[in-house]
Parts: C-alpha cells; structure tokens; sequence
C-alpha cells in the first residue's frame, strides 16, 4: 500500500526540489492543477460571457459535491466560499443576538478569525465566551461541555486544533450542544484530507473549511456545509445575487431565497480558486482518506520517534487516536531553526506558542522524514545543544 500512495509522488513537482513537509499549511500543487487553470483561461478564452452557462454559474454546487463524500455529507449540501471566515459570516447571519440565548462559546485554542469574526459581533448584542485550555497542547472538554447551557447560540469547534493537531471530542461537544438547543460550527480545516470525516454521522449543524492545507486545493475554495434539516430553517443575512432563487431575473428589493445550498452563496463565485481546487478534490478522493491516514499516523509515528530520541520536546498529542496530520517540536529559538530548516531545503513552519510544525502528507517518504530530523539534529547541536530535557506530552 505505501508503494501505492508513492506512486503519487511525480504528480507534485514540487517534491523534486525540496523535502515538503508543510501541508498543514499548503499542501503541494498537483501537476493536474496547472492543467485546469489552463482550461479555465482557455474557457474565458474562446467561450468568454458564455461560460456562465455552460458550467461557471453551477461550479459552487459541483465542485461542493465533488468534496461531499470527503467530508462524509451528501451531495448539494456544500456552498463554496473565499474563505472559512466568510463561511463562518455568514453562518453567524442567520441568527440575531438580541434575546437570552445569544452566547459564542469556544476554546481558546481556535484559529483566530474565529475569535475575531465573533469579536466583531459584539456590536449586534453577542457574548463570546472562551473556555481556557490546560496547555498549548489540549482543550478541556468538560471545561467545555460546562460552558454550553441554555444561552448557547453557537459553538466554532476545530475537530483538529491549528497549533498542536489534537483531535477533539466534537460527537460530544455537539450531543451536549443539542441537548441545550445550541448549534454547533465544526472547522474541519485541519482534518480534511488528512483525517476520515463522517459529519452526517456527527450531526454536525454546520462545517467549514478550504482547501489549502491536506486537500491540496489551494486558496479561495473554502466550504460551507448546512445540515439540510437546519439549512431549509435559515434565512442568512449575508447574501447577494448568487442566492437568490432567479439571479437573472434581477428583481429588486428582497430577495426570495434559492433552496440550500445556493441561499447561502454571496455574489459571483470564484471560479479560478475552484477550477484550480478540483484536482486536489480528485486524487484526495482517488486515494481515499483512510489509506491517507494509514500512511499518515506512520509517518507522525516516525518523526515522534526521532523527535524523542534527540530528546526534543513534542508539542503534539503522542496517543495516535489524539493525534492529526501534524507534528509540532518545540525547540529554543524554534523560528531561528525553522528558517535554517527552511534554507536547508526542509520546508517547515513555526507557530508562537506551539513550536515547530512538520506536517507528511501521503506523498512524503520515510527518508524525507530522516533527512528533516538528521538536519534538525545538526542545526540544534550546533547552535548550543540546549534542548528542553522536558517530558513529552
Ligand atoms: C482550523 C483553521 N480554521 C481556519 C483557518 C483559516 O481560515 P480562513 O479560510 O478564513 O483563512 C485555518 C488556517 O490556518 C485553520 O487552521
């Protein structure tokens, strides 16, 4: 089987150049990815206003079902979107925060748009409650649980935190957030691709994400997914042209809303990002998430192993059903390291408070992960050798 997945490794040029272990951040560009964009510049091309229909204006809705089974959702459930935070506007519109059950309730440990898009609804009457994490690894889920009572509106849950690639409890954030009548937004940009989704299943209310990271999608193709029981009940306030059930009719004044998914879409969809998405969807697809987390948790397994052995300390849940597609290591002056890394033909990252970030993907080799480790070895020695003796977490 891993023969298999490596015989995807000439399909991304990039892993010719350089040991890319960085699709937590941007996964690699697939060969076939070039290949769409040049369709789409040869559609404008030759096809120009009348691409629109012939495929541009219903791209949201196909490129959102070629991501359902990815996701574990059924078919027209998706809207495309530019990004998460927009996704997450407009989640956060079809609701008012004027009466008694008007809270946000979500870790600490959330990617920050999160925590700024709901900020910036303070101003309509919201109370953003945060829960605090025992460390910069895990949140607390009881700590959570208690905090979604009656006056919940909504809960962001990361299934997979950005910094450290926990995988959290969601099946019992949202069950507890039913049981209060709160609604729950699960941020699946850290695990889809990387980690097998099943959100029907979870009952997730809404689910978002891009593609930039595992999916290997790029920028500009986030998602919005709306449980289609929930969906039919909102009415977003964030919308434009696109959701409107005859856009070219151009009516004016209120808008009489599409069915879902197409009532929660904006303007104009973005059909570069889309074009350029689709091959990512495909392959992630052709392998299938769970061959990709086989691989996966044998890599992280690996660079674990090495990681401890040169005594570094892991800023990473070490139990495999905890952990995600990312390993973080935190060194003394982890950014420094990281830009040596970096200039060593390592592509990494760093986050504050987290450590340094090594993320194989399925296209990643087992000497790829040696290499980063034998250099990472190399590179810390030789700047003083003083590494944090701390216990793992
Ligand atoms: C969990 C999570 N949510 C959201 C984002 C970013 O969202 P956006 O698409 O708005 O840039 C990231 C990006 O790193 C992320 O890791």
């Amino acid at each position: 089987m891993v023969d298999s997945l490596l015989r995807w490794r000439p399909e991304f040029p990039i892993l010719e150049t350089c040991t890319y272990l960085v699709s937590h951040s941007l996964g690699a560009m697939p060969r076939r990815t070039a290949a769409y964009l040049q369709e789409y510049a040869d559609t404008w091309t030759r096809r120009g206003v009348r691409a629109w229909h012939e495929g541009w204006w219903e791209m949201g809705r196909t490129t959102g079902d070629l991501l359902a089974p990815v996701l574990g959702v059924r078919r027209g459930t998706i809207s495309m979107h530019q990004n998460v935070t927009v996704a997450m506007g407009i989640i956060a519109s079809c609701f008012t925060f004027d009466g008694p059950r008007r809270r946000i309730v979500m870790t600490d440990h959330e990617f920050p748009s999160n925590m700024y898009l709901f900020e910036g609804f303070r101003r309509y009457g919201a109370e953003v409650v945060y829960v605090p994490s025992p460390d910069t690894v895990r949140t607390d889920l009881q700590r959570l649980l208690d905090a979604i009572d009656e006056r919940t509106l909504l809960v962001p849950l990361s299934y997979v935190l950005f910094r450290s690639g926990y995988i959290q409890n969601a099946r019992a954030v949202i069950e507890k957030a039913h049981q209060v009548g709160a609604h729950v937004i699960l941020d699946v940009y850290q695990a889809a691709g990387a980690v097998p989704l099943d959100i029907e299943d979870m009952a997730a209310d809404f689910a978002v994400g891009g593609s930039v990271k595992w999916l290997c999608g790029g920028p500009g193709a986030g998602y919005l997914y709306v449980r289609p029981d929930v969906a039919i009940r909102l009415t977003p306030g964030f919308i434009g042209w696109a959701a409107h059930s005859t856009p070219f009719a151009f009516e004016t004044g209120p808008a009489a809303l599409a069915a879902p998914p197409e009532r929660f879409q904006s303007g104009t969809p973005n059909i570069p990002a889309l074009y350029a998405a689709r091959a990512g969807y495909e392959i992630i697809r052709e392998i299938g998430v769970e061959a990709i987390r086989v691989r996966s948790l044998r890599l992280t397994r690996l660079l674990i192993d090495r990681a401890q052995a040169a005594g570094f300390r892991l800023n990473t849940p070490l139990d495999d059903s905890q952990r995600a597609g990312a390993v973080v290591i935190d060194v003394p002056d982890g950014e420094a390291v990281s830009q040596q890394l970096i200039l060593q033909g390592v592509i990494v990252d760093y986050r504050p408070g987290a450590g340094i970030r090594i993320a194989p993907h399925f296209y990643n080799t087992e000497q790829e992960i040696d290499r980063a480790m034998n250099i990472m070895v190399e590179i810390t020695s030789s700047r003083g050798g003083n590494l944090e003796k701390t216990a793992p977490k």
